[in-house]
């Protein structure tokens, strides 16, 4: 059990990729704070953990809310003593065409994927400096990387996550704290099917499923047992021993 007597907290992790993160680590010894938006999915996942024989909390968190974070990290170590680990995985898309984006839009999107991600890393960080070790592992996308028609304020938001991955990583090097991204190309969950009815039929005219299934760069899906997802990947792989 390569992260038995660790704690990892997973972000968004009721459902798909988030749920099969916290699964996974479960599965590799760790206890999981299951920091969910959804109350119900949320302890739902838990209930998954606690299955597996780990220790698991669900803890009701919007990452777009600095108190909730904070609560989030420091429960943690109020009751386990310890955040070997955070997975920022919580994330939100929303397709438009660019002279259809809103301000509304705009804000969400950055709010939920960027400032979500380094205020749940800075309130770990607090704990992790303290203890001279941790793991930060977040969600980007290829879609940090590339030009998409329909996902440009998405793209922005998983690029500022390529961008402060780097920076954490720098900054942090020397506290023994390693910080990495994962850019997954396309996973079928719910947030891809709600591409593809908004971007693939509603503003490309594309037959339903058909934006997914032409996937730029295809993945198997979340629930599939045979895959490690690229997190846990990471967390228990040699260049993970390694300060990034
Ligand atoms: N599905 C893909 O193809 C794909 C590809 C690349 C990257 N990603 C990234 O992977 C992550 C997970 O994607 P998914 O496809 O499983 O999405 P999903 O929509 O299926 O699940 C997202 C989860 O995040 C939660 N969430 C949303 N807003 C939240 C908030 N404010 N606070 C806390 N939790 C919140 C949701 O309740 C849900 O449980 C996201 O960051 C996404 O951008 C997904």
């Amino acid at each position: 059990m390569e992260l038995q007597g660790q704690t990892a907290i997973v972000t968004g992790a009721g459902r798909n990729i988030g749920r099969a993160i916290a699964l996974e680590l479960a599965g590799m010894g760790a206890d999981v704070v299951v920091a969910e938006v959804d109350r119900a999915t949320g302890e739902r996942t838990a209930e998954e953990v606690r299955k597996r024989g780990r220790r698991a909390m669900a803890l009701q968190t919007d990452v777009t809310r600095l108190a909730d974070l904070q609560a989030m990290a420091d429960r943690t170590v109020a009751e386990w003593g310890r955040i070997d680990l955070l997975v920022n995985n919580a994330g939100i898309h929303k397709s438009a065409h660019t002279a259809d984006v809103t301000e509304a839009d705009w804000d969400r999107l950055l709010a939920v994927n960027a400032k979500g991600v380094f205020f749940a890393s800075q309130a770990v960080l607090r704990h992790m400096v303290a203890a001279k070790r941790g793991n930060i592992i977040s969600l980007a996308s290829m879609a940090g990387k590339m030009g998409l028609k329909t996902s440009l304020v998405y793209g922005i938001t998983k690029a500022a996550v390529i961008s402060m991955t780097r920076s954490l990583a720098l900054a942090h090097a020397a506290d023994g704290i390693r910080a990495n991204c994962v850019c997954p190309g396309i996973v079928e969950t719910d947030m891809i099917f709600q591409v593809d009815r908004e971007a693939g039929e509603g503003l490309m005219g594309l037959k339903s499923g058909e934006y997914v299934s032409s996937g730029w760069s295809r993945s198997r899906s979340a629930g599939s047992r045979s895959r490690r997802t690229w997190p846990t990947w990471w967390a228990s792989s040699p260049p993970a021993s390694r300060p990034t």
